[in-house]
């Protein structure tokens, strides 16, 4: 049995506070899909795109665009597939495209290599589509949300500007946040909300899947330890501060948090593991830190989303979890687990937290700000709905 499938068998912690796939009262009238592309459709995040799409209650994938080497092949022959379950058949038989913005879907994923990511987005957006990005290159622009859906949904304002600053007509570019930080900005938003945040240390032992494929070579990490992932310090110390700030009408303010990051990465399949610091503005027991990350709930708008879960931070009481191969499935992925909540000498309080880094860290996270934009009416490509009345995107046919 591979270690993914004896993954499955665990039962997934916290299951009463999944939301079923298939819960939206307005799907069940849907008249049709939203048309989905993918934008490096064969690589690791991609894939995991591709199955979450297979059963989606409300997109349909109809298109996958990737580099010269996989165009114009079936997506079957192109891509190296690396998950337990097979290639969806909806999949299997899509020729693979370029990059050229002409594919037939109302909007995209890109799941690209950030060597070609910022510029094809941009082209992307420029014809109209909006994209929904997981690459880093247009992460800290100041026109752009960085969004997670429990955290910042009021930065999705920022959409109107960015189309008017850029000349954008329908499109625009939203971008979830690097692997590392969807994790950690999960567990800091309830205790800011609770507490206020002055400053935090954090180390990172990430998984090897983060890398994308091939990743790093087996030679350098079976037995050991990499003290360095290029860019990722930087990232984690800048993105937090636009996600948990706020959008002022014109432009993004920085939470202005004291963050140093140390980023490593180790053996380990999927599944980054967090050792974090943290000060807080008000004192606060530890039994306080622990039901504020507890009682952490979606609003009824995010709970209506297929793939949120109603409780994003999910808390162990064991001491020696959480562990990637035991709980990285958590909430479907989606979910940031929680343990060894304890007093720090140094700052305040201490904890250790893990996240999914292909789920919430990437093609979850993208899917749920897409699922966010869809609920809120921002997925419509007017050509699609001005051309054929009879395709009215499923939210807005319910209504
Ligand atoms: N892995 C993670 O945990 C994670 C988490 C958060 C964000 N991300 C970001 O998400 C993106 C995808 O990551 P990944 O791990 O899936 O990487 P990956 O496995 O290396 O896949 C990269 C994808 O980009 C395509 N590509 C590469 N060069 C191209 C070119 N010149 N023109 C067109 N397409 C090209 C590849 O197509 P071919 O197969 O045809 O070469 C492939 O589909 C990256 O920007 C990454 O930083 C990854």
């Amino acid at each position: 049995m591979s270690l993914d499938s004896r993954r499955r068998k665990q039962p997934i912690r916290n299951a009463d506070s999944r939301i079923p796939r298939d819960k939206s009262a307005h799907s069940k009238k849907a008249q049709r899909k939203y048309k989905v592309g993918i934008l490096g459709a064969t690589g690791l995040v991609g894939q995991h795109l591709v199955r979450l799409l297979a059963d989606h209650p409300w997109f349909q994938l109809t298109e996958v665009a990737a580099s010269e080497r996989s165009s114009n092949k079936t997506y079957a022959e192109a891509v190296r597939w690396h998950l337990d379950i097979p290639i969806p058949a909806s999949a299997r038989e899509l020729v693979v495209k370029s990059l050229d913005p002409a594919l037939d879907c109302d909007f995209v994923f890109s799941a690209l290599d950030s060597s070609v990511a910022g510029s094809a987005e941009e082209s992307f957006a420029r014809a109209g589509y909006p994209v929904v990005s997981n690459a880093k290159n247009h992460r800290m622009d100041a026109d752009v949300p960085l969004l997670i859906p429990e955290i910042n949904a009021a930065h999705l304002a920022a959409i109107p500007v960015q189309q008017k600053n850029r000349g954008y007509d329908h499109g625009f570019i939203v971008t979830n946040p690097n692997c590392s930080t969807a994790g950690l900005v999960l567990v800091l938003k309830p205790l800011a909300d609770a507490f206020g945040l002055e400053k935090m240390f954090v180390v990172t032992m990430q998984a090897v899947s983060g890398a994308g494929y091939p990743g790093v070579p087996s030679l350098d990490i079976l037995g050991n330890v990499v003290p360095f992932i290029s860019g990722e310090e930087e990232k984690m110390e800048a993105e937090p501060q636009k996600l948990l700030g706020r959008w002022d009408g014109s432009r993004f303010v920085e939470a202005g948090l004291g963050i140093s990051a140390h980023c490593n990465r180790v053996p380990v399949e999927n599944g980054h593991l967090e050792c974090l610091s943290l000060s807080l503005k008000k004192i606060a027991t530890l039994r306080e830190v622990r039901e504020a990350l507890r009682n952490f709930t979606v609003s009824d708008e995010l709970a209506a989303l297929p793939t949120a879960v109603k409780n994003p931070v999910v808390v162990l009481d064991e001491e020696n979890r959480p562990q990637p191969r035991r709980d990285v499935d958590a909430g479907n992925g989606m979910a940031a687990v929680v343990g060894r909540v304890r007093e720090c000498p140094l700052l305040d309080v201490k904890l250790t937290l893990l996240s999914h880094n292909l789920l919430r860290g990437a093609a979850g996270a993208a899917l749920l700000n897409a699922e966010l934009l869809a609920s809120r009416g921002l997925l419509t490509r007017s050509r699609v709905a001005a051309s054929d009345p009879a395709a009215v995107p499923v939210t807005q046919a319910a209504e």
